[in-house]
């Protein structure tokens, strides 16, 4: 079944529905009680957000004749990995943050052990299910998302975002650019270039998209935790500057950083003309990514 086209509102939502769907199936019948409390964690940690990255993969998916079957592994693989990342993240000895989506994070509501092996868990079901042998081009899903959640991807970009709270000068805007694109752009570029991987075909427009998307979308997380409100964002705000984060607004200040957000969405706009009207869908979650409240 080929994925239908929706106004960006609801293709979000379509989005959120399925990796819930998604997940309740793949998590499977537990084994014994403590097991059914990791998979009670993983599942907590996994539904509540935005789903965005699962969106990308599944317009992707669409502007490249996928079908829905596929996005719906390749979107709850890479929420997955997603859900792992913002468990470690918030874990004591990271940004030690006590509420996210607007509930407590897992090592508060659970312990530190269950965070941890939750984060693990949710990791490597991430992998299984690229590894299944009805997703096209699975090889290269795979691989790209090692390469996109490893050393040099996400957890390189996490690993230079700590180092930095403690760095003797401030970073430069470029590595700044390098942390954003790390912790924060590999991921949402795999996401929005799974379709084009799925069918064998160029990636450039959707790899430009992706990337300019992630670090506006960074910039925008950046520029709430001084604007926001937690009742809205449901994590804590009002924590980066004190925790000593390189960020655009700690280097430009927040009009400036604004306007990187801004020119950034229209690169990212104007990366995806190979799709003329089509990709109408992905312009307008660029837009949202930097008028969002959470
Ligand atoms: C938060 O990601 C962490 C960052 C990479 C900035 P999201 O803002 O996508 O979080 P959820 O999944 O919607 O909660
Ligand atoms: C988190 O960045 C990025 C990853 C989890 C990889 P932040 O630390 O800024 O995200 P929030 O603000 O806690 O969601
Ligand atoms: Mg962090
Ligand atoms: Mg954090
Ligand atoms: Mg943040």
């Amino acid at each position: 079944m080929l994925i239908e086209p929706l106004g960006f509102e609801a293709a979000l939502r379509r989005a959120q529905g399925a990796v819930s769907e998604a997940a309740r199936e793949a998590f499977g019948v537990p084994a014994s009680m403590a097991q059914a409390e990791l998979s009670e964690a993983m599942l907590y940690a996994l539904e509540g957000g935005k789903a965005l990255r699962a969106f990308l993969v599944y317009e992707s998916a669409r502007l490249h004749e996928q079908s829905e079957h596929s996005a719906r592994e390749a979107a709850l693989a890479v929420e997955c990995i997603h859900a792992y990342s913002l468990i470690h993240d918030d874990l004591p000895c990271m940004d030690d943050d006590d509420l996210r989506r607007g509930k407590p994070t897992v090592h508060k509501k659970w312990n530190e052990h269950t965070a941890v092996l939750a984060g693990d868990a949710l990791q490597a079901k991430g992998f299984e299910l690229l590894a299944s042998e009805d997703l096209p081009n699975a090889m290269k899903l795979l691989h790209g998302m090692a390469v996109a959640s490893g050393h040099n991807g996400m957890v390189g970009g996490q690993m230079m975002d700590i180092a930095a709270e403690t760095s003797a000068a401030p970073l430069s805007l470029d590595e700044i650019k390098a942390v954003q694109r790390g912790k924060t752009g590999a991921l949402i570029r795999w996401s929005a270039t799974a379709g084009p991987v799925m069918a064998w075909a160029d990636c450039a427009g959707l790899e430009t998209y992706g990337d300019r998307l992630g670090l506006a979308f960074q910039i925008a997380d950046d520029i709430l935790d001084v604007e926001g409100d937690v009742e809205v964002t449901g994590k804590a705000v009002g924590k980066d500057a004190g925790a000593g984060k390189a960020t655009f607004v700690s280097l430009l200040g927040l009009d400036a950083a604004k306007r990187q957000a801004k020119d950034l969405v229209e690169e990212a706009c104007e990366a995806l003309s190979i799709y003329q009207d089509d990709a109408e869908c992905l312009r307008e979650a660029a837009r949202f990514v930097i008028s969002r409240r959470k």
